[in-house]
């Protein structure tokens, strides 16, 4: 699939999706587990869509589409601790650029993370990885980070 074709992920429609998907529930698993096949399935080129939750100073794995995962990361490790420690979005287009990258699965080539903030604080993250290397465009971000607001609404 050509980049142009990333392009057509109608996350406007896909925010819809996922507000009509997790509205009347409020479970954070629950609403986890369909938000990540919701993602898994909608967007292409991904090998990996899920959640780590905070515990402590430790994310562990949550719902998730894709092979079996690192199972807890330290806030601050990898991609996913530096989104959690820093409250940022990470987006990354080579991975093997990123210092502290922790592989769960070797065919990882680009990777999206989203901190998820309940009352202002960061209580877990949204991981997309790619095999493709620069799979993620600003574009992608603003629209996975739309699905994130409404997985923290559905929860909240
Ligand atoms: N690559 C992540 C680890 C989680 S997996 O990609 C599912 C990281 O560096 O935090």
């Amino acid at each position: 699939m050509s980049e142009d074709q990333w392009c057509e992920v109608d996350y406007r429609l896909l925010r819809e999706q996922a507000r009509a998907l997790l509205s009347g529930q409020t479970h954070q698993v629950a609403n986890a587990a369909n938000l990540s096949a919701l993602i898994f399935h909608e967007i292409p080129g991904l090998n990996w869509a899920g959640f780590y939750f905070l515990e402590g100073e430790t994310l562990m794995l949550g719902p998730f589409q894709g092979k079996p995962a690192c199972v807890s990361i330290p806030v601050g490790g990898g991609v996913c601790g530096t989104a959690a420690a820093l409250g940022k979005n990470q987006r990354v287009e080579n991975v093997h650029d990123f210092d502290g990258h922790i592989a769960c699965d070797v065919d990882s080539m680009s990777e999206l993370v989203i901190p998820l903030f309940k009352e202002g604080r960061v209580f877990g993250v949204l991981d997309l990885d790619s095999p493709v290397p620069g799979r993620f465009s600003a574009r992608d971000e603003e629209g996975v980070a739309a699905l994130a607001r409404v997985f923290e609404a559905s929860v909240a």
